[in-house]
């Protein structure tokens, strides 16, 4: 049997996953489709993926095409990975290449416009909640720096110590040392320090930020976060109010010292796991009330957890999961004491039978962290026709492993505060230098470009054309309130409603004016 690695890492994962936090027992929906997800919810009771907790129908793993089905989102395709192949000019990153990010909301349109030549962005994040970060969190961040590198474009990525303070039983200073903990491993991923931008919440907060998330705050009502989120009666209301915080990094003008003041200055696509497809569900809807480009997203699958009961490793069950800050013997002995087995009881049945791969813990993590395609290929082969043992097979996962830990350490160790603080500055940036092989052109920039740059914001950014009424409403002309699009006769209705407000504005204003005169004569 020919086993290709994509068909393999794409099979179901084992089990019950342990929640991560109570408080929120709940199926997530679509904003914009309450019938469609209450009738899948019906289904489907028990499948449970919220930023806050993941947990499979009766102790299985997560149904992830259920998932795309109830979330709406749509597959990525392997006609869609050859074109990223074909626009980047690099060949794909394993996690796409085998179907680790699998969902996408609008990832064609991000690259219909890059292959236009229109430029887009790159926004992540971390809830620093725990020291350091388990091998899960890195997949997004190992895959988000591929992006940067083979599409040459910036990145923003947010910390959101204010979250974890809201959620967690840790003080608010507490949560901003951890921040800058966490970032120490995010940067030893591999980001390129000129197009990237590092940011705390609680100490970035800042006009641009907290506009935006008025704005998205406005649009969304307690019942729609309640059907997103879950949040019940219980829950505090910095919770209840969390949300436009991880939105608003969706719009480019949050970040003027990068991006510029323009909200539609680029296009923003968001890499993580599935578990945070809520919070963008609800930005997507948003976006084009508030003047903005909805944002895209690519999605991948959970990496389970080392005792394979849960859809999503757990940093809170150190048997469940191993750390950027395991020693090789740490992880020896964790992958050889609990990485559950798909092999059989005994040697003379695992040759007969052959190793389970649907349940195989080493062989799941191998799917995502072997490179080699071929020599994944025939792992699993051997593995399944029994010839390789179960000790054997953890052989393998250690030796993959223990060099990538290591690694990921020695590059930690070479993070230093000078370092963080040039990833966390809001320093202005030449806008240009964010994208493709320009590089610093700071130099190359001429004086009259320099002398009229506005402080605080990215040199040579489109200039701000207002976010104000008047284009919002032209926005809403177009696609309606909830984004979908309008009738002909309800946006001629809207815009006409428009034209009226503003004449009724510029009658009051010059009746005020005609007052003010008045007055002054007497
Ligand atoms: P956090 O800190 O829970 O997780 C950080 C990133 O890691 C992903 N992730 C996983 N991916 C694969 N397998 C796992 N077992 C696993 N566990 C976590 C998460 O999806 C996330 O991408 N609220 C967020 C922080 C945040 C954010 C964002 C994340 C703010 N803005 C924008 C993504 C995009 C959080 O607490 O992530």
């Amino acid at each position: 049997m020919t086993i290709e690695p994509r068909e393999l890492a794409t099979a179901r994962y084992g089990a019950r996953s342990p929640t991560r936090h109570s408080t929120h027992h709940h199926r997530a929906m679509d904003v914009k489709d309450d019938e469609r997800a209450n009738a899948n919810a019906n289904e489907t009771k028990t499948q449970i993926v919220t930023p806050w907790d993941v947990e499979g129908v009766d102790g299985q793993g997560v149904d992830y095409d259920k998932l795309i089905k109830e979330f709406g989102c749509a597959k990525i395709t392997s006609d869609m990975v050859h074109r990223i192949e074909r626009a980047t000019g690099v060949r794909a990153h394993p996690f796409l290449r085998r179907g680790m990010f699998f969902a996408h909301r609008e990832l064609d349109g991000i690259l219909d416009a890059y292959e236009r030549g229109e430029k887009f962005y790159l926004y992540t994040g971390r809830g620093p909640s725990s020291e350091s970060l388990h091998l899960g969190h890195l997949i997004p961040f190992h895959f988000t720096a591929w992006l940067q590198r083979a599409f040459k474009v910036p990145l923003v990525i947010q910390l959101t110590d204010d979250e974890k303070f809201l959620w967690k039983d840790l003080t608010l200073e507490e949560c901003e040392r951890l921040g800058r903990e966490n970032a120490k491993d995010i940067i030893a991923c591999g980001f390129d320090a000129k197009r990237t931008f590092i940011f705390s919440d609680v100490n970035y907060m800042c006009t641009p930020m907290y506009k935006n998330m008025m704005k998205i705050a406005k649009c969304v009502t307690l019942n729609q976060v309640r059907g997103i989120f879950g949040f019940t009666g219980d829950s505090n209301i910095g919770q209840v109010g969390f949300p436009p915080t991880q939105a608003a990094p969706s719009f480019p003008d949050c970040f003027p010292h990068m991006f510029g003041e323009n909200k539609k200055s680029l296009r923003c696509l968001i890499p993580c796991a599935i578990d945070q497809d809520p919070y963008f569900r609800m930005t997507r809807d948003v976006a084009p009330r508030i003047g903005g480009y909805k944002p895209a997203l690519i999605e991948s699958r959970f990496f389970p957890a080392l005792k394979g009961e849960s859809g999503k490793m757990s940093a809170s069950d150190a048997s469940s999961a191993i750390y950027v800050t395991d020693s090789p013997k740490e992880i020896k002995n964790k992958v050889n004491k609990y990485a559950f087995s798909g092999g059989q009881l005994t040697v003379e049945d695992h040759r007969r039978i052959g190793g389970n791969l649907d349940v195989d813990i080493s062989w799941k993590w191998l799917n995502f962290f072997l490179e080699d395609d071929e020599e994944l290929v025939k792992i699993g082969e051997e593995y399944s026709s029994g010839r390789m043992l179960s000790g054997e097979i953890k052989a393998k996962l250690i030796d993959t492993l223990v060099p990538i830990v290591l690694a990921h350490q020695a590059a930690r160790q070479a993070v230093d505060d000078a370092l963080i603080d040039e990833f966390m500055s809001t320093q202005p940036r030449v806008f240009a230098s964010l994208f493709g092989n320009m590089g610093d052109i700071a130099g190359a920039l001429d004086e009259t470009t320099i002398a009229n740059a506005k402080p605080g914001v990215a040199i040579g950014a489109p200039a701000a054309d207002g976010d104000d009424e008047k284009k919002i409403i032209q926005i809403q002309a177009q696609t309606g309130e909830n984004g979908e699009p309008m009738s002909k006769t309800q946006q001629k209705k809207l815009l006409k409603d428009a034209q009226i407000a503003e004449k009724k504005a510029r009658i009051a204003e010059e009746k005020a004016a005609k007052v003010k005169d008045a007055e002054a004569n007497n």
